[in-house]
């Protein structure tokens, strides 16, 4: 046993959590009364500091998302299941004591990620969800400006997801009509499209098919060329963006 000491105990103001760093483990310190608690540090939620709680009631609440737990017994009450690891405490001369050796052995099974020489590097987003895809990306820019990115900062090509593509089945081609008579099976078929008919330079298409849309930038000039290409000779153009 290595008792080493966290805080004043008369400097820690009632219900008030209080941070401590030990083992390079982060610490909740609350006093309640004449007792104190000590606390595994880092929300079960998210690894949110506790310390930048509050205290209503009997529970410690976190300040991201008010998971609660019990400040006494260390266990959510909302669900019983949640927790955060306690701590052997002790007060001696006005001192708040634990143990390093327990919290260093504490460690072998709870790595803590955090590296606190980085930026940020004390709030790291250790558990990313989906719903907030956007919090690397904005930590990023905090922590490097557009300096890995280039002054217009960070930029994709233009898509469509594959899934959201017209496919074959989106073309319907109707077999029969009311207002003109059905054609015969062998009845010559004409597949031109105008577009714009009416204006200056009307676009004649010998198929109603258009090839379409990314852009010179997203595609490499070659590409977009042999794609202008293709499209010339199969009757139509193509949509060309800069
Ligand atoms: S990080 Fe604590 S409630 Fe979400």
């Amino acid at each position: 046993m290595n008792k080493v000491a966290v805080a004043r105990y008369s400097e820690v103001a009632d219900r008030k959590p209080a941070h401590a760093l030990i083992a390079n483990v982060d610490l909740v310190i609350v006093r309640f009364d004449d007792s104190v608690s000590v606390l595994y540090g880092r929300c079960a939620h998210r690894d949110a500091l506790m310390s930048d709680g509050v205290v209503s009631g009997e529970n410690l609440l976190c300040g991201v998302h008010y998971w609660d737990y019990r400040y006494d017994t260390r266990v959510s009450e909302y669900n019983n299941s949640e927790s955060l690891y306690k701590f052997q405490s002790w007060i001696e001369n006005d001192e708040i004591l634990v143990d390093e050796d327990e919290i260093k052995e504490w460690t072998k099974a709870n790595p803590q990620p955090f590296n606190r020489e980085e930026y940020l590097g004390q709030y790291a987003d250790t558990h990313p969800v989906a719903e907030e895809d956007k919090v690397g990306e904005i930590q990023h820019l905090a922590k490097f400006g557009l300096t890995k990115w280039g002054h217009h900062g960070n930029s994709a090509a233009m898509g469509v997801p594959r899934t959201e593509h017209p496919r074959w089945d989106d073309i319907q081609i109707l077999t029969g009509q009311l207002h003109k008579l059905p054609l015969f099976d062998d009845a010559e078929v004409a597949t031109e499209l105008v577009i714009g008919p009416n204006t200056k330079k009307p676009l004649h298409l010998k198929i109603p098919l258009f090839v379409s849309d990314m852009s010179f930038g997203a595609l490499s000039e070659e590409a977009k060329i042999s794609l202008a290409q293709g499209a010339e000779r199969a009757g139509t153009g193509i949509y060309l963006f800069r």
